[in-house]
This record gives structure tokens, sequence and C-alpha cells, in this order.
């Protein structure tokens, strides 16, 4: 566990699973139209966490097998649950730590990590695990955010803070919610052949209420607010100011706002 961070910023609440779940659900099109792997293909997911990616890539790759993994057992319950449901039986659930995964070098024939990298202190050692565990020719998909590429109408300053907070917090305890950009440098330092990152922005307006919902509101301002308690109380922000914030996010999910955030998926091979 040296790698990994010890404390997840985002924490392992009901509120967190809604979460994962609702932001998968609604970017579903928009980042896996394009992930398929062939019938027979072998795939780790790493941090599988509620199995939220997982339901989509069982159903576009039905006959590949995905092997999910994640450290939380509470979590990986809940995965193996959510997929059953959608009646699909091509994926299998251990408790693992990329770190220190229980397989064999050379294992896989494809990899795919999701909002991971975004929280662990060294991407590229991960990245290398991870790497060691493909065999030669397979294919690595990284999805990673970056709350930097957030903008949004009205303007608010104190919206800006609130997302500072959260920035921040995940840095200091390792992680890095700024890490989309910085995909490609990272792909290239652990060798990896051939990286191609595809920005996903995702637009939202009140003419797109699916979106209002699914990602404004219930993925990033609930990420957000979040980290309420512990940004007051390390002190980093004023409850006036972070009230202000959050009722300025709120406020781009009227009529006349809009919400602009862009993730980043990088393909690239062994
Ligand atoms: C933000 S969640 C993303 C979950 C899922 N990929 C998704 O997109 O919904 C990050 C997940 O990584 C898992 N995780 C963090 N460090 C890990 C490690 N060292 N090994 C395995 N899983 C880890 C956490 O338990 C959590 O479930």
């Amino acid at each position: 566990m040296d790698n990994a961070v010890h404390k997840y910023v985002h924490g392992y609440s009901k509120r967190e699973i809604k979460r994962l779940v609702d932001q998968a659900t609604t970017l579903a099109e928009l980042l896996h139209s394009d992930t398929k792997y062939p019938a027979g293909a072998s795939i780790l997911e790493a941090g599988c966490g509620v199995g939220a990616q997982t339901v989509t890539l069982v159903k576009n790759s039905p006959e590949a097998h995905f092997t999910c993994v994640d450290i939380s057992n509470e979590y990986l319950q809940i995965a193996k649950a959510c997929v059953e449901a959608t009646g699909y039986n091509n994926a299998s659930f251990q408790k693992a730590d990329i770190f220190d995964l229980p397989f064999s070098d050379n294992h896989f024939d494809h990899i795919f990590v999701c909002f991971v990298l975004e929280h662990l202190k060294n991407p590229i050692k991960t990245l290398l695990h991870l790497k060691s565990k493909m065999k030669p020719g397979g294919s690595i998909t990284v999805i990673e955010g970056d709350h930097g590429s957030t903008y949004f109408h009205p303007d608010s300053k104190e919206a800006w803070q609130t997302i500072q907070c959260l920035i921040d917090l995940q840095s200091q305890i390792g992680g890095n919610s700024l890490i989309g950009r910085q995909l490609f440098p990272l792909l290239t330092q652990a060798a990896f052949n051939a990286p191609s990152i595809s920005p996903r922005m995702v637009y939202v307006d009140s003419s797109r209420p699916e979106y209002v919902e699914g990602f404004t509101k219930n993925t990033f301002i609930s990420m957000v607010e979040g980290v309420r308690s512990q940004a007051i109380n390390s002190g980093i922000i004023d409850e006036l100011t972070w009230e202000k914030g959050i009722k300025d996010l709120c406020r781009t999910t009227e009529m006349d706002g809009t919400f602009c955030y862009t993730f980043f998926k990088g393909v690239a091979y062994k």
C-alpha cells in the first residue's frame, strides 16, 4: 500500500456510491462508445469500485472476460451485485491491491483503469505495475478527469474556491485531480507504445436535463460537496464562502446556466 493514497478523498459513503453510479451512467456513451474488446479477450479492470464502469464494459464486450479488482471489499460486493443484475456473467471480482496483484506477468490481453490514477501517489509506478501484467501487444485504456478543465456560466469566484478546496485536499493526501492533462506524458514515461489521448468534453445546459441532473448536480457538485467538512474544518475556506460557492455552482444548473468539464481517455500498447 506504499503507493496508494491511504485516505480516499471521496470516502466510501452511500452518497459516493450513488455519485459513482450517476457519473458512469450519464457518461457511458461519451466515454465508452469506443471501449470494445474482442471475443475471448481477457481484461483486468483495476480499481473497479462499485462496478459503475463494469456494467458498460460487460455489455459492450459480451464475449470478453473481465477480472475486476479493488481494495474495498464493500465496493466489490456492490460491483458483483450490479453486474449480476445486468444478466451478463462475463466478469469476476476479487480483492486485490494494484501494487500487489495476484496474477503472473504477461497475464492479461488488455487493462482498463478509470478514475483511479488521480488517487494514487505514484501514477507512473502504477502504470508500470499494470504493464507488467499485460501481454506484449496488449492495450491499456486509462480514463481520468481534470478539475482544472471546469468552466461555467454564470462565473463565480466563490464557486472556484470550493473546487480549489477539493483539488488541494486531494493533493494533500497524495492524489492529483488535474491528472487528465498528464495522461500523454505519464503513458510515455511508463514506456507504453503509441499513446493516443482523446479529450471528451461534457457540455451541459438546460436543453439537456439528463446532464444537468446526472452530471452537473449528481456527479460534479455532489463531488465538491463531499469535502465540505474537510475543507471547513481544515480552515482552507470559511463557511460563508463555501455556502456561496455551492449556491453559485447550483446556479449554473438553472435555465440560463451552462457547465463544461473535460475527461481524458488514453489508449496505449505494451
Ligand atoms: C473513484 S473510484 C473509481 C471506481 C471505478 N473505476 C469508477 O470509475 O466508477 C477509485 C477506486 O479505486 C480503488 N483503489 C484505490 N487504490 C487502489 C489500489 N491500490 N488497488 C486497488 N484499488 C484501489 C478505490 O477503492 C475506489 O474504488
